[in-house]
């Protein structure tokens, strides 16, 4: 498939002694490595990048990998992180936030193309379609780095053949933090094998908290003042009909789930498939 062209709007980040480790002797057998083949900078914290995708390595739509890189000592530093292409494409991409001081991303924010990552091969999550029972609209929830299962999900077919229409609201601080949702949504909608029914039957809505845009305000905010579904014409949230995806803070993530519950809407799991599902983008109170 066509690669996601590099926009490169930012600068790489300095790269003069900050080279990577090489991946560690022994604990990492060969399947587990895989080489970047692009790497994007959206802000000074957000970051985006592809490798190659291993022919054995299979996923579905919403889950998560472990991912990650050799410290010094030539130990795995390894994370979750939700796997943003779709599973039929022959690439993988992940979309990463860069904590300054963190384990991880303080070195996975230099990467380039050729380097090597970790990959695990087992994949997992809750964010999963079979999770969900059938319903008229699928609402996808997500703040910052929240974003990259559902950027997986809008480009699933079966997305578009479970639900008529499909919701996704991405909350961020600043307009800048939306530039990968912009493009990915962008370009789904260019898609000759997609195109048609994400121009069809997506609405995407973004929303910024801390400046000045189109729409403005929290995803909670928005949901719970009838907002979001008054501005698409939609009808007030309805378990009946409706399915929600959420992927955000521990706060984000707690406020929607006691608003649906208010509502009656019922959380789903592979057993007894609900009304909604939740993840969390990141474990922690804070950067
Ligand atoms: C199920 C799951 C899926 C995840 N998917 C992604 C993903 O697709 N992209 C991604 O960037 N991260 C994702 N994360 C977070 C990721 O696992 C790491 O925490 C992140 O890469 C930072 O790693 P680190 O070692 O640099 O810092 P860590 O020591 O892991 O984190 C330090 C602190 O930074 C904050 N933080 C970490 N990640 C984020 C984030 N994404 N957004 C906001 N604050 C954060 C938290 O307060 C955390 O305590 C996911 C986490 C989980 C549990
Ligand atoms: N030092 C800095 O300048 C700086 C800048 C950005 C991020 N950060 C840190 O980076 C980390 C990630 O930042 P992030 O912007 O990706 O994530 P974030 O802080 O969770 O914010 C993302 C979006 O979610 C909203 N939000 C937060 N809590 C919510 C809740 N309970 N319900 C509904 N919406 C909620 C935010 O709105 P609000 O704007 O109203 O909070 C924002 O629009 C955070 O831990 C943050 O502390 C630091």
């Amino acid at each position: 498939m066509t690669q996601l062209q590099n926009p490169t709007p930012l600068a790489a980040p300095d790269q003069a002694d900050k080279s990577l480790a090489p991946l560690p002797k022994g604990g990492n057998s060969a399947a587990d490595q895989v080489k970047v083949t692009a790497v994007t900078h959206w802000t000074d914290k957000l970051f985006s990048f592809q490798t190659n995708r291993p022919p054995s390595f299979r996923f579905q739509s919403g889950e998560f990998a472990m991912i990650g890189l050799a410290d010094n000592d030539g130990k795995a530093i390894t994370r979750a992180y939700s796997i943003a292409s779709p599973h039929w494409d022959d690439y993988l991409e992940f979309y990463s936030i860069i904590v300054p001081d963190g384990p991880l991303t303080s070195r996975l924010r230099h990467i380039q193309i050729g380097d090597d990552i970790i990959l695990r091969p087992k994949t997992t999550g809750t964010l999963n379609l079979a999770r969900l029972r059938d319903g008229k609209r699928l609402y996808l929830l997500a703040t910052g780095t929240g974003f990259a299962p559902f950027a997986s999900l809008i480009r699933d077919p079966e997305t578009y053949e479970r639900f008529d229409e499909v919701i996704l609201v991405h909350g961020c601080r600043t307009i800048a933090e939306l530039g990968y949702s912009q493009k990915i949504v962008a370009d789904s909608r260019a898609h000759p094998l997609i195109g048609e029914m994400v121009t069809a039957q997506l609405h995407y809505v973004p929303s910024v908290t801390r400046e000045n845009f189109t729409q403005t305000g929290r995803i909670t905010t928005l949901l719970a003042d009838g907002k979001l579904a008054s501005s698409l014409s939609l009808p007030p949230l309805d378990a009946d009909f409706d399915r929600i995806m959420i992927c955000g803070s521990i706060g984000l993530n707690q406020d929607i789930a006691a608003q649906l519950l208010a509502k009656n809407f019922q959380e789903g799991n592979l057993s007894s498939p609900g009304d909604y599902v939740i993840e969390r983008a990141f474990v922690g109170d804070g950067i």
